[in-house]
């Protein structure tokens, strides 16, 4: 019998990104702007401005291949039209199996329709199930993935522990938050409630958000005693990502508990710093203001030079719409792998003291010149990782204000 062509019950389009073509919704009847930041009003979902997001997976998960050096399996538990998959199966060297899978029928149908329109069927295999259910079906040793991308509306914190059990040892997962709101401070009931930390409104907060979801990974994988150990992170439009590879044994997850702590913050000088116990005084050391805390949250290292090295070299390779982008990219967070924890954002800092705002540059060189490290971070065009104190920059933005070449 021949199946009847696939003709969805709603407005599509075939698209062309990275090297395949998929059929999605047509977002323009829907009444949605494709730079609109959830274009979730179509019965399937489908984001144009995610793209970025899906070409630094392909980098990384090729990245993780050539660090792995043998076939690896995937798992898109939550895979809407099936875009991920199935440009990990036909862009990611090395790949034997993919797996989807939707709640959504519609999207089910589209996702199955977008595999056979890209000839992947032997290799990418479609179902409609929830995403804890497939991942949990996986748990047992012979039937793990490599590699888990959880892509949830919102937070990945709900599969996160299925997809940990899910994982071979030293295996993948890459998780996106989109709640930014909680991840950031705006609803920081909600934030404790899903990631199991306090946020903060700090001009950091995107690092503090990639630092929560970091921290809650850890939390819920040395469950099973299963350790995790960031290699690559950012922060990118309405979300951020991080991609941690875990570990198995006791002795792994008591390693990775380890980097769990907190971050203190003067709102009155901007001092930050770290404790990695529950904390008695929180009185400014600087200026002796009461501080507030984010945590428990990751401390440890959100980037791995190595494996940024890995994926910047695949991407000029590559001919990506994309590439300066995610050149720009991964060269910062390369960078920014060796920094100290934690940014200050020069208008923040500036605007404290009511002084003009310098150009970046300007003041990198200056505490270059100072003997102090400085480093420009992905997360803010105008912030600055350096290991000189709050009270310093402070100094040295008075110091140098009157210089006429030195703000923007
Ligand atoms: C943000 S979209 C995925 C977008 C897709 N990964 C992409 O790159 O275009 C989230 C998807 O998760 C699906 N979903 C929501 N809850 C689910 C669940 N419990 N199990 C499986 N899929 C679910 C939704 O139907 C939706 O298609
Ligand atoms: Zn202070």
């Amino acid at each position: 019998m021949v199946d009847e062509p696939y003709k969805p019950d709603f407005p599509s389009e075939k698209i062309r990104e990275g090297k395949v073509q998929v059929l999605v919704p047509k977002l323009a009847a829907f009444g949605v702007n494709p730079s609109d930041y959830a274009p979730s009003k179509a019965p399937v979902f489908y984001n144009p401005v995610m793209e970025f997001n899906r070409d630094v997976t392909v980098l990384a998960f090729q990245a993780y291949q050539r660090m792995v050096n043998r076939e690896i399996s995937i798992c898109d538990p939550l895979t809407s039209q099936g875009i991920r998959g199935v440009r990990f199966a036909a862009e990611v060297e090395g790949v034997k199996k993919v797996l989807i899978s939707d709640i959504n029928q519609r999207a089910f149908t589209m996702a199955k329709h977008n595999v056979q329109l890209n000839g992947l069927e032997k290799i990418v295999a479609v179902k409609h199930k929830d995403a804890n259910c497939i991942l949990s079906c996986h748990a047992s040793p012979q039937k793990r993935f490599d590699i888990i991308d959880i892509d949830p509306f919102g937070t990945p914190a709900p599969y996160i522990e299925s997809a940990v059990r899910a994982l071979r040892n030293n295996g993948l997962l890459a998780s996106t938050a989109t709640d930014l709101a909680p991840l950031c401070g705006v609803h920081p009931k909600a934030c404790i409630r899903k990631y199991g930390g306090k946020p903060m409104r700090a001009e950091y907060c995107h690092e503090l958000a990639v630092r929560l979801l970091a921290g809650c990974t850890a939390n819920l994988a040395a469950k099973h005693d299963v350790g995790v150990r960031v290699v690559f992170s950012h922060s990118s439009e309405h979300y951020i990502r991080v991609y941690a590879q875990i570990a198995y044994g006791a002795k792994k997850a008591d390693e990775s508990v380890k980097n769990l702590g907190y971050i203190l913050h003067c709102f009155n000088c901007l001092h930050r710093e770290t404790a990695q116990h529950p904390f008695g005084s929180l009185q400014c050391p600087e200026c002796g203001s009461k501080m507030d805390y984010a945590g428990p949250l990751w401390l440890g290292s959100i980037f791995d030079p190595s494996f940024i090295e890995l994926m910047i070299k695949e991407n000029k390779t590559r001919a990506f719409k994309n590439s300066v982008r995610l050149s720009k990219l991964l060269l910062l967070t390369r960078d920014e792998a060796s920094a100290p924890i934690t940014y200050f954002v020069l208008d923040k800092l500036s605007g404290k003291l009511r002084l003009p705002s310098p150009s970046i540059e300007a003041f990198v060189n200056l505490l270059r010149s100072n003997s102090y490290q400085a480093t420009p971070t992905h997360f803010s065009s105008r912030g600055i990782r350096t290991n000189a104190s709050a009270l310093t920059l402070h100094k040295l933005l008075r110091q140098a204000v009157d210089s006429v070449s030195f703000c923007s």
